[in-house]
């Protein structure tokens, strides 16, 4: 049992990780197209694993008795300037796929709602993952510049398993 206030802000996260799952698809798109192929996959996972977190969410809302909308979709960016701009923009969503988190967080501690706040830790800690990784690819993506080393970068990203973490 969830209250009002938690559905309706559960309501918005499942929106947020659907609308997550959107802007990797279309970062993978954009990677496609002008032939970056190992980070157009890795943005595949990506998206993959974003549909996965609103799946989880759906889930714990189901079995709360949350009431679900399915709010619309926003539409995403489909157009960089080039695969560091890419993965920045990806960084500065996951920080505020973060602070979302934190914030209910914080409701849910002052609802006491223990079982909405221990189900939010599993994201709290893949938080710490998704920027963490987005921020070592970023890393390397300024070191090499606009050389020849960004394929070499975007080879590596090729690499990435389906059950990988981002
Ligand atoms: Fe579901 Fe990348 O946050």
């Amino acid at each position: 049992m969830i209250s009002d206030k938690m559905t309706a802000e559960l309501n918005i996260q499942l929106n947020k990780e659907f609308y997550s799952a959107y802007l990797y698809l279309g970062m993978s798109t954009w990677c496609a197209d002008v032939g970056y192929n190992g980070s157009a996959h890795w943005f595949m996972s990506q998206y993959e694993e974003e549909r996965a977190h609103a799946l989880k969410v759906y889930k714990y809302m189901l079995d709360q008795g949350g009431k679900i909308e399915l709010l619309t979709i926003e539409q995403p960016e489909i157009k960089y300037d080039s695969l560091l701009q890419c993965f920045e923009d990806s960084l500065h969503h996951e920080q505020m796929m973060t602070e979302s988190f934190n914030e209910l967080c914080d409701l849910a501690l002052n609802q006491k709602d223990h079982a909405s706040y221990g189900f939010f830790q599993w994201f709290v800690e893949e938080q710490i993952e998704e920027e963490a990784s987005v921020g070592e690819i970023i890393a390397k993506l300024k070191l090499v510049g606009d050389g020849n080393g960004i394929f070499m970068i975007d080879n590596q990203l090729a690499s990435r398993s389906d059950t990988e973490s981002a």
